[in-house]
């Protein structure tokens, strides 16, 4: 019988040179498998005398014990070793700037919504909400335009289903139910906008059925013209980044103003392009006016008391006019060419310290 404690040694340095689970499974199975050494010598105590196996029994479980646990404990330092390897090899810097290459773009509608609501958010503006699918009354009663009035058809309506009591809803026209949903909502003063989808049946050049619009409205008691007039232009020299706008104010009509103007920004369009503030060409960007004392009754708001203005600007004009896209409809077409050619940088948020559209 070879000398238990030679074995053990034996064993027990080939245990601690293993460099690989496969070659610790070779020792265990050399020493404890079915015809392993150990095993073998195990077997051989059967044939011993009584007093002999009393002397060699212990012994030898001891041996198997030992050899066992370090077994055990060579397996578990080479899975360890194995795991901080894979962890250094999957390491990873967060604080490397992200690759350029990164794909998704900021779409020029979020953009611009973004950028309108940063340069309104300087002026004291919050941003309120409407539903796209909006009642008849907000998006025409309660603006003064009863059934029946001829200004309804100034819009061409999406009408929904007709309900069991005979009402229909509609896809808003327009942002202006905002307007009155925001003054029934809350007390005067009131400083909102409201940005939003909108639709008509509509496409050409500079219509698509569905676009956008941003909403704004303001109530005071001694609000005016001039208030409008200067807010606006405010605005147009912000958005656009330059000193003067090349902009005019024509008197119109709207059920809901009183007076009632559109504002339309000088541009030229040139072969493919769309060029701002320059030519002798003009896009309407706008209708605003003084809040229709009608408008106010409707909001709940006392039109002997407070006075305001409100204007509704085409998010997708402005788009168009500031980024040179000349054709409205690419704008809701998903064609990947054009996202990346009109698409920002997720990471560039607008902020008017740091340039608005950078
Ligand atoms: N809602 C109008 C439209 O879509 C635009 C508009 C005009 C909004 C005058 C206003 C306003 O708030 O005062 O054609």
């Amino acid at each position: 019988m070879q000398d238990t404690d030679s074995l053990r040694n034996d064993l027990l340095s080939q245990i601690a040179a293993a460099t690989d689970a496969g070659a610790l499974e070779q020792i265990r199975v050399s020493a404890l498998g079915k015809k392993g050494a150990i095993s073998e010598l195990m077997r051989g105590l059967g044939q011993m005398s009584p007093d002999e196996r009393k002397a060699a029994g212990p012994a030898l479980n001891r041996l198997k014990d030992d050899v066992d646990a370090a077994i055990r404990a060579a397996r578990e330092k080479l899975d360890e070793a194995a795991l901080d390897a894979r962890l250094a090899g999957e390491r990873i810097d967060v604080t490397l700037p992200v690759l350029p290459e990164a794909r998704g773009t900021i779409h020029p509608v979020s953009q611009v919504i973004d950028e309108v609501t940063e340069i309104f958010a300087q002026m004291g503006f919050s941003v309120a909400e409407g539903p796209d699918i909006e009642e008849d009354f907000y998006n025409f009663t309660a603006l003064n335009i009863p059934p029946e009035h001829p200004a309804r058809q100034m819009h061409d309506t999406f009408y929904l289903p007709e309900r069991p009591d005979g009402t229909r809803r509609v896809l808003r026209t327009h942002t202006s139910p905002v307007q009155i949903r925001t003054m029934l909502s809350s007390k005067p003063p009131l400083r909102i906008i409201a940005p939003g989808r909108t639709f008509r049946c509509d496409s050409d050049q500079t219509h698509t059925p569905m676009f956008h619009q941003v909403e704004a409205l303001v109530i005071d008691e001694s609000t005016h013209m001039g208030h409008l007039k200067g807010c606006i232009e405010a605005f147009c020299r912000a958005f656009f980044e330059v000193d003067e706008v090349k902009m005019r104010f024509r008197p119109s009509y709207f059920p809901f103003t009183e007076p009632s103007a559109e504002v339309d920004i000088g541009c030229r369009r040139d072969g493919g392009e769309l060029r701002i503030g320059e030519g002798d060409d003009w896009l309407e960007i706008m209708g605003c006016g003084m809040v229709h004392p009608k408008v106010l009754e409707h909001g709940g708001i006392d039109p002997s008391k407070y006075q305001g203005f409100a204007f509704g600007m085409g998010i997708d004009r402005i788009a168009m006019l500031k980024y040179g896209a000349p054709d409205l409809r690419a704008f809701f077409d998903s064609d990947l060419r054009w996202l990346r050619h009109y698409g920002f940088s997720s990471l560039n948020v607008p902020t008017l310290g740091q340039g608005i559209s950078r």
